[in-house]
């Protein structure tokens, strides 16, 4: 195991809610709350700014994440994101969007790295310096309370770039936002894709948490119980009633995942995560998304290898949330997911035949610090592989 994996399973914290968490009922009562000047940032989507933000004539500088490239973080968008900026144009950095959004904010408020790329491989120091304040406007990441931004890198095996990308998280407790505030009335203009993916993503969060072996805790385990109590009522909810039963449940949406970031801070993601970087770094499959189409197959695999351990609490939780039985409960909740977002084989998202042996190979490089957290130990080339062909 490597040391920084090795270090984190050492950490005897119980739990870290490290940002203070606010709520409001609009943008209009957060700008108030905490006074909202010229030398605020304020980085968000102008889709989002139009319709909650503009009739309120704010002093804040705007600028929108789209002006810097589409899709999630690069290093090429942060560099675009940097020269935009000037770094002494502002003392707060406000985050008002999706996990992207969020990621971005983090590397705003730390002093600026002489090359991104070295300080996404650790080799230089992230450095914290202004206040970010998070008002996520999905309902996944929980980016708003980690300690992880994530970005899409030139990939590099044994310190060689290899001429491909994947993702890459930079871990640092100075990258948590110092504020967060919850404002679930601005999830509502998202639509219904991205919001069931990042949904899902955060059913994944509290499921990886839940199962992690080495580093849940009590606490972390109360944070994920909860978050999937919420969530797996509002899918049963879209399940019966539709994509539209969404907007009755906004709040709980919104705060189940804030409570399964703080899971996962702790406890840590593992596999789903770990795996669905690659695919979200090659072929640019939306997080949530890429996450949800390796989830049923970890989950089933992990099952069959050993379903007398943790899974089987799992699965008595996820009996005791939507009724199913518990030896059924594995496939149940696949087909629920399936009634919330359709899942696609691998192949569509552009996946080749040969990235069943090649991803293994990049994930067991650059991922050590979520498959280290894999209910199943060790998590092998040989198990990825299996999962990357039966997902094909
Ligand atoms: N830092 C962490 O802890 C962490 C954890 C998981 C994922 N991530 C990262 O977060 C990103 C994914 O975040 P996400 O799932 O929130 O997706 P996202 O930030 O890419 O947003 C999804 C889409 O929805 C749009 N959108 C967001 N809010 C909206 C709203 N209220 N109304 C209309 N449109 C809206 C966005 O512009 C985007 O097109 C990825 O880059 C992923 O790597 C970070
Ligand atoms: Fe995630």
């Amino acid at each position: 195991m490597d040391a920084f994996s090795k270090a984190l399973q050492a950490d005897k914290r119980e739990i870290i809610i490290a940002p203070t968490i606010y709520k409001c009922a609009n943008f209009a009562e957060f700008a108030e709350e905490f006074k909202l000047n010229e030398r605020d940032c304020v980085l968000t989507n102008e889709f989002i700014y139009k319709p909650f933000m503009e009739e309120l004539n704010l002093p804040c500088n705007f600028v929108f994440q789209e002006k810097f490239g589409v899709g999630e973080p690069s290093e090429a968008m942060i560099q675009t994101m940097y020269d935009a900026i000037p770094y002494d144009s502002y003392d707060r950095v406000i985050a008002v969007g999706g996990g992207a959004i969020m990621d971005l904010c983090k590397l705003l408020g730390c002093k600026r790295p002489a090359s991104i790329h070295e300080m996404y491989f650790k080799r230089e120091p992230f450095i914290h310096e202004k206040e970010v304040i998070a008002i996520p406007t999905t309902c996944g990441t929980g980016s708003e309370v980690t300690n992880i931004s994530v970005a899409i890198v030139k990939d590099e095996k044994d310190g060689v770039l290899t001429g491909g990308e994947t993702k890459l998280g930079l871990v640092s407790d100075d990258m948590i936002p110092n504020k967060v505030c919850l404002v679930p009335d601005m999830l509502k203009t998202l639509p219904y894709k991205p919001f069931a993916s990042s949904a899902i993503d955060a059913l994944i969060h509290a499921t990886e948490s839940f199962l992690s072996p080495h580093r849940k805790t009590m606490t972390s385990e109360m944070f994920s119980i909860k978050a999937m109590e919420l969530i797996l009522e509002g899918f049963r909810r879209i399940g019966e009633d539709g994509p539209d039963a969404r907007f009755g449940y906004l709040e709980e949406f919104s705060i189940a995942s804030t409570y399964a970031g703080i899971a996962f801070l702790k406890a840590g993601c593992a596999t789903v995560h770990g795996m669905s970087f690659p695919l979200g770094g090659t072929y640019h499959v939306p997080h949530g998304e890429s996450n949800y189409a390796l989830f049923g197959k970890i989950m089933e695999i992990y099952d069959e290898m050993d379903p007398n351990g943790e899974i089987l609490e799992f699965k008595k939780l996820v009996a005791r949330i939507t009724g199913c039985k518990v030896d059924n409960a594995i496939a149940y909740l696949n087909e629920l997911l399936e009634k919330v977002l359709h899942l696609k084989p691998l192949r569509e998202y552009g996946f080749k035949e040969s990235d069943i042996k090649d991803f293994p190979v990049s994930v067991e490089a650059n991922q050590q610090r979520l498959i280290t957290n894999s209910y199943i130990q060790p998590w092998t080339r040989e198990l990825m592989e299996r999962v990357y062909r039966e997902c094909y």
